[in-house]
């Protein structure tokens, strides 16, 4: 039935590959993705612990997903449960044990756990078959669970999650869980980085940086797929992105307290001090020993810049901060790059970074309200904002809207 050689190869091709994804909501996602795609299953989401609770982090369904207009993503919001008998999952992460259901709804009695049917109840879905597995690491113990549901053939029956999968599954979780490991430890190192260098004043501290890179994935990958970007050089761009957007200030750090924290508008002098945080930024990677360094330099140098060429730093030498030959204006500054002049992992976060500012409380300024918000972004476009991309945006709006919850300012 089942060519079992090529299935190991397969599997420990696939944990191979997702080592490779560095941001770990990125890897999340493709985590459950591949293991969806390897035992046929409809559904799937994962859950990562968090002290003594699971959060629920991602969820994929390929049914509910159809219901949507094309280039929508299912949205839904995050939750925690206890690590304890009473769920699945919280079963599973209590005892480190895989556990395969035939019928959720069909439970022996006398079992500890009962399934939650909220959750079917509320996206009008039927979860039957389940494959529940433990994320774990050998000296950490369990991290997550990935949950697989609705095993389906090809004529969209659903079966049970077949005994003679189990043993790959493992195996790939057990990639998985190393893969997520770093993934986070990396994440929390960015984070620590970015306070360490004061960054962080009070009011914009690691959700803004979250958010900003969040953001920036969305608008990102709505953009690309309009563009018919393939899959797999998306997957690649939007690891890099992620977390080239979260550095997009870092420049900041050479930027004095006095300036940045200032809690009024800026006079000329400290503007001109203000807008070195770009090239300054970009210099910190300016060895490029990687393609995450190369990104976060471009979107150092470049989210400041403007559809029309009116934006900062524009054509300079980022080692000396001056103009480049040919581009010097008569005030002493650099011709402004233009439109497609600008590369996209700058106009994207450019979109991002305004659009959670304007948003939020700053040091210097109030949270707008949304229709203003949105209203800047809109008359903005074609002058400050790539056009296609600020459609992308709002086509993205409530992907958008369910991040910023994700990543709340009292983190
Ligand atoms: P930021 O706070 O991350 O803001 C990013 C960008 O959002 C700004 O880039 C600007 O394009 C937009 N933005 C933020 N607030 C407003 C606003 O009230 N109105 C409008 N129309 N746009 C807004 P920009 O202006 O180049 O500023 C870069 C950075 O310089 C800001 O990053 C912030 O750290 C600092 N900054 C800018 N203006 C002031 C200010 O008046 N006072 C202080 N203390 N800092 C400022
Ligand atoms: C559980 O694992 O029981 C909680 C999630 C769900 O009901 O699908
Ligand atoms: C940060 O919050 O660490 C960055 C500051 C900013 O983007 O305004
Ligand atoms: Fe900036
Ligand atoms: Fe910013």
């Amino acid at each position: 039935m089942f060519d079992e050689k090529q299935r190991l190869k397969n599997i420990i091709e696939l944990g191979q590959e997702i080592t490779q994804v560095k941001d770990i909501d990125i890897l999340l996602e493709r985590i459950l993705a591949v293991a969806r795609r390897f035992v046929n299953a409809d559904a799937g989401s994962i859950y990562v612990k968090e002290n003594d609770r699971l959060r629920f982090i991602s969820a994929q369904n390929d049914t509910l997903k159809k219901r949507l207009a094309p280039g929508k993503k299912l949205i839904y919001s995050s939750f925690t449960i206890p690590v304890d008998m009473s769920s699945i999952a919280g079963y599973v992460a209590y005892t480190g044990e895989m556990l395969a259901i035939t019928d959720v709804y069909d439970l022996p009695k006398g079992l500890p756990y009962s399934f939650n049917k909220e959750y079917d109840r509320v996206s009008d879905y039927h979860t039957q078959s389940m494959l529940t597995v433990p994320l774990k690491l050998t000296r950490r113990g369990i991290i997550g669970v990935m949950q697989l549901i609705n095993a389906k053939d090809d004529s969209g029956n659903v079966y049970s999650f077949l005994k003679e999968d189990e043993p790959f599954i493992t195996h790939f979780a057990g990639s998985a869980a190393l893969a997520v490991e770093h993934a986070a430890m990396t994440r929390d190192m960015i984070l620590r980085m970015i306070k360490m260098a004061e960054l962080r004043d009070p009011k914009e501290t690691g959700p803004h940086v979250n958010r900003v890179a969040a953001y920036s994935v969305e608008i990102y990958e709505t953009w690309a797929a309009r563009r018919g970007m393939p899959a797999d050089e998306m997957e690649r761009n939007k690891d890099v992105l992620r977390m080239a957007a979260m550095l997009h200030d870092v420049g900041k750090v050479a930027i004095s307290d006095a300036i940045l924290k200032k809690p009024a508008k800026l006079d000329p002098d400290e503007i001109i001090v203000m807008r070195q945080h770009t090239y300054l930024g970009s210099r910190l990677f300016s060895e490029h020993y990687s393609e995450f360094d190369e990104a976060s330099s471009i979107v150092a140098m470049n989210h400041h810049e403007k559809w029309d060429g009116t934006g900062y730093p524009g054509y300079i030498d980022a080692a000396t901060g001056r103009p480049l030959p040919g581009y010097e204006l008569k005030d002493g500054g650099a011709r402004g790059k233009k439109a497609e002049e600008t590369p996209p992992f700058g106009r994207v976060v450019a979109i991002a970074d305004v659009y959670d500012a304007l948003s939020c409380r700053r040091v210097y300024k109030e949270p707008w309200g949304e229709d203003r918000v949105l209203e800047t972004l809109k008359s903005d476009s074609g002058k400050h904002f790539d056009p296609e991309m600020i459609d992308a945006f709002f086509a993205s709006l409530d992907t958008i809207r369910s991040v910023a919850k994700r990543y709340p300012e009292n983190e």
